[in-house]
């Protein structure tokens, strides 16, 4: 072996240099790092040997908690049996098997899924297949896609096109055309301290049909929307905002596309927002909690009519030009398979309905504390938003993160200077009251 290669092999001093981490102030983090060595149930572990309460599910994914036994034999079961088989013209029972309990879940005529790897992967795969459904039916002149301000659909270019968080978009040039956008829904003076879906704000789902007449609705694809907008900082739906929208989309011949990547599985008290609010869209785009985080996995649901318009043609041919290496992926099958049985068994998406009127309270309660400007909630979710820093947007928001892990041991989430909180569904209510005691103290630490 040549000096040079050998060198290449060589076992290299870890300075967490070479890691370009996403989503992430990459040089203040190599400076003091929040480090995670294992997890179990509702905690992390740090590598200083701290246990981390869980506040937000990681990254509101591990819905049943962490490394669940029964999740976790089913992966390692799975990958001594069969680590891979393509799924393009071949197939494996797991993930036919994980597409009928996906689908028999889901509300409706919600009854085909069209599986890939990730929440992004799910947004574009459902605004290409809403294109492809007005293409095969004689429609191709309906191209234009719907976003809303503050939307987070992934970082793929469909979805930061359709998207509405300006840091996500700006960098990357000029996206997708012929995209609109409604207004987000949030409206501070009109619906502070929202517990639920607020009062206000139904009437701004009318902007649909003005962009509808500017555009010519004959031009419309799809109108894509999460539920509850998550990643933007937790804004609930107004009281019939979604119900509004699906009836101009009907009155339209649009698609509507619902992105469950959050609100699936649980996150909202059942199995999805569609269900919590009897509004059934055309798609449904799914990730993170399907798998309760364990390996990667996401896909789009679609209804009986949009599958049905590709199912044409000669039957050896290929309906729709689709599809991921991973599609199907049968570790990711088998996880999601064992991971609805914890959710069955245990109750789970129930347990997150009856809890949430405690989680609700105690999470009202930080009203009055340091820095606290409002606060939302909504099924097991909690959007705190702090007042800015004088030194800066953001500053205080990371400021809580860092101390929370730190000082606090608790996990939350930030985006700028708004907090998110979205813990484990197997929550209990005393791990509840731990979340916002340590919160509150956390509040008053804050500069
Ligand atoms: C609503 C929504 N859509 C899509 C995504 C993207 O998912 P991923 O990070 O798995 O690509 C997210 C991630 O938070 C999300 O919240």
């Amino acid at each position: 072996m040549s000096e040079a290669h050998a060198a290449r092999w060589e076992p290299t001093p870890n300075n967490l240099q070479s890691y370009w981490m996403p989503f992430t102030s990459n040089r203040a983090f190599k400076q003091s790092p929040r480090m995670i060595s294992r997890a179990k149930d509702m905690f992390y572990y740090s590598t200083d040997g701290r246990a981390v309460m869980d506040g937000t599910a990681g990254l509101w994914c591990s819905n049943a908690g962490h490394c669940r036994t029964p999740i976790v034999e089913a992966i390692q079961r799975q990958a001594a049996e069969l680590d891979y088989a393509p799924n393009f013209q071949f197939g494996h029972p797991k993930a036919f098997e994980a597409a009928s309990r996906i689908a028999t879940l889901a509300p409706a005529d919600l009854n085909y899924v069209f599986f890939c790897n990730s929440g992004s992967e799910a947004a574009d795969t459902a605004l290409k297949i809403a294109l492809a459904y007005h293409n095969v039916r004689g429609q191709g002149q309906r191209t234009r896609l719907i976003g809303r301000e503050r939307g987070y659909h992934g970082v793929g270019f469909g979805g930061i096109s359709v998207g509405g968080i300006v840091n996500n978009r700006k960098f990357f040039g000029s996206l997708l055309t012929g995209v609109d956008h409604l207004p987000h829904t949030y409206n501070r003076a009109e619906q502070a301290y929202s517990r639920g879906e607020p009062a206000w704000g139904a009437h701004l789902a009318d902007d649909l049909e003005r962009i509808v007449t500017l555009h010519d609705a004959s031009t419309v694809a799809a109108v894509i929307v999460e539920p509850m907008a998550g990643s933007t900082g937790v804004l609930p739906p107004p009281q019939g905002y979604l119900q509004r929208l699906r009836e101009i989309c009907d009155k339209y011949g649009i698609l509507l596309i619902f992105d469950e990547v959050i609100t699936g599985f649980g996150r909202l008290g059942y199995a999805f927002a569609a269900e919590r609010y009897g509004v059934t869209p055309d798609i449904i785009t799914f990730a993170k909690g399907v798998t309760s985080g364990a390996v990667p996995m996401g896909g789009a649901i679609v209804r009986d009519h949009v599958y049905e318009a590709f199912m044409t043609g000669p039957e050896n041919a290929i309906e729709l030009f689709h599809g991921y290496t991973y599609t199907g992926h049968p570790v990711a099958a088998a996880a999601a398979l064992a991971s609805l049985d914890v959710y069955r068994d245990e109750g789970l998406f129930e347990r997150a309905r009856e809890l949430e009127g405690v989680w609700a309270d105690a999470a009202h309660a930080l009203k009055g504390l340091p820095h606290v400007a409002d606060i939302r909630t909504i099924g097991l979710v909690a959007g705190i938003d702090l007042d800015p820093h004088k030194d800066g947007v953001g500053k205080r928001g990371y400021q809580a993160m860092n101390k929370a892990f730190h000082d606090f041991d608790l996990m939350i989430r930030i985006t700028g200077d708004t907090i998110a909180l979205s813990p484990p569904l197997i929550i209990t209510e005393a791990q509840i009251g731990e979340i916002f005691d340590k919160m509150a103290k956390l509040l008053k630490s804050l500069d």
